[in-house]
C-alpha cells in the first residue's frame, strides 16, 4: 500500500489536506495524525473492521484497548452509560489535553476498541491538528500511539513512517510533538479514581482537582494482575537491552560509570542515555544519547522516544540510562524508563 503524506501547518493547518484525511478515515483507513502527546494512528472508532485493522498494522494483542478521540467535550457523553463526577471535574479542568478518562462504555462502542471490557478510555486532545481532523471526520477517532506495538511511540512523522509506511493509508506531519509522552489514563469507575498510566496531567494536578488517587500497583512494577491491560505488555522498548540507573544524582553517576566500565571491559558496545549534567563524564568510545537537563522533566519527556529511538541504527550491545526524580513529568518519564528496560533496574 501506498502511504500518503501530508505536510500541514501545526497551528493553521490546510482544510482541504485535513477534509482528505477525515474522508478516508470515514472509509475505514488507517491515517496517523500528531497529537500534542505522541503520534497516534487513528481509525473509525465506530467501526469495529476498521478497528481491527489497527492491531494488525502495529502486531498490538487485541485484548489491549483503544482510546476514542473526540473533538467537543460534549461527545464524551454519547460514549459513555454515566460520567462520573470525578471525570466530569477532570475533564472540565483538563480538556483539552493529555489526559484520557476510562468510563462505563455505552452499548454500541465496539468490542474491538475496548478489548471486551464493559468501560471505554476517551481523550480530547488539544492539538488544533488532531482536533480539526475529529471535528471534520464526525466520528469519534480510535487511536493508539503510532508505532509497531513494543517500540518507542513516534513523536514525529518520520518515527510513525519508519514504523508504518506501507501499511497505513496516510500520515498527517505536522512536525515534533509539544510534550512527548502518552497522555495520563485515569479510571474514574473506581470508588476513589485510580490512576493507570502517568502521563502529560502530572499526578499533583490529579491531586489539586481530586484531593486524593489511588495509584495502580502495577505502576511501580509490581507483580499484579494490571487493570489496564497496556500495563502488561513490554514497551517503548531500543533494540538492545537497556539497564535503568535509579537513585539520587551522587549514586547515579557512580553506579553509571561502574557499570559502563565493566561492559567496556567485557569487550561489550556501550550506549548511554544520560542528562546533560552527567554527559561529560561518560567515556568517549561509548555511544550517547542526551535528553537535556535532569532538572526539567518536561524538557526529558519530550525528547525521550527520540533518544530512545536513535539506537535503532547503531550497533550497540547494551544500553544504560540515567533516571530523574519523579516530580511533575518525572513520574510519566521514570513509568516509560521503566517498561523500556523491561524492570532492569540498579538501585
Ligand atoms: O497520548 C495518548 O494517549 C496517545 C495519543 C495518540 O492520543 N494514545 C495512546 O494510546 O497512547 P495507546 O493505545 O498507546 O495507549 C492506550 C492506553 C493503554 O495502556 C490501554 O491499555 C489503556 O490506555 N486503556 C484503553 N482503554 C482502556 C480501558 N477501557 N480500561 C483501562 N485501560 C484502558
Ligand atoms: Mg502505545
Amino acid at each position: 500500500m501506498y502511504t500518503k503524506y501530508y505536510r500541514v501547518d501545526p497551528v493553521c493547518p490546510d482544510a482541504a489536506m485535513l477534509a482528505e484525511a477525515a474522508a478516508l478515515l470515514r472509509q475505514g483507513e488507517l491515517v496517523a495524525f500528531p497529537t500534542e502527546t505522541v503520534y497516534g494512528l487513528g481509525a473509525n472508532g465506530l467501526d469495529a473492521a476498521a478497528v481491527k485493522r489497527i492491531f494488525q498494522a502495529k502486531g498490538r494483542p487485541a485484548d489491549n484497548p483503544l482510546i476514542l478521540h473526540i473533538a467537543d467535550a460534549d461527545n464524551l457523553a454519547e460514549l459513555a452509560a454515566a460520567v462520573p463526577a470525578s471525570a466530569r471535574a477532570l475533564v472540565e479542568c483538563y480538556w483539552p489535553g493529555p489526559l484520557t478518562v476510562v468510563v462505563e462504555r455505552q452499548g454500541h462502542v465496539p468490542d474491538a476498541v475496548t478489548g471486551g471490557l464493559n468501560t471505554v478510555a476517551v481523550r480530547l486532545p488539544s492539538s488544533p491538528v488532531a482536533r480539526e481532523l475529529i471535528r471534520l471526520a464526525g466520528i469519534p477517532v480510535a487511536a493508539p500511539s503510532a508505532n509497531t506495538s513494543g517500540r518507542p511511540s513516534p513523536t514525529t512523522a518520520q518515527d510513525v513512517l519508519a514504523d508504518l509506511e506501507g501499511k497505513i493509508a496516510a500520515v498527517i506531519d505536522a512536525g515534533p510533538c509539544d510534550i512527548g509522552v502518552e497522555s495520563t489514563v485515569i479510571d474514574c469507575t473506581t470508588p476513589v479514581p485510580t490512576l493507570l498510566r502517568p502521563g502529560g496531567i502530572t499526578y499533583e494536578m490529579l491531586i489539586a482537582v481530586l484531593g486524593d488517587i489511588e495509584v495502580d500497583p502495577a505502576l511501580a512494577g509490581a507483580q499484579t494482575v494490571p487493570k489496564s491491560p497496556g500495563m502488561k505488555y513490554t514497551h517503548y522498548a531500543p533494540a538492545a537491552p537497556l539497564t535503568l540507573i535509579e537513585a539520587e544524582p551522587v549514586r547515579s553517576a557512580g553506579l553509571l560509570i561502574r557499570e559502563i566500565n565493566k561492559a567496556l571491559t567485557a569487550g561489550k558496545t556501550v550506549g548511554a542515555i544520560v542528562s546533560a549534567e552527567l554527559a561529560d563524564i561518560v567515556p568517549p568510545t561509548v555511544m550517547t544519547a542526551v535528553y537535556g537537563s535532569r532538572t526539567d522533566a518536561a524538557a526529558v519527556a519530550a525528547n525521550l522516544y527520540t533518544v530512545l529511538r536513535s539506537f535503532d541504527d547503531k550497533a550497540v550491545d547494551v544500553i544504560y540510562a540515567e533516571g530523574i526524580a519523579e516530580q511533575g513529568l518525572g513520574l510519566a518519564v521514570m513509568n516509560r524508563l521503566r517498561k523500556a528496560a523491561g524492570y532492569r533496574i540498579l538501585r
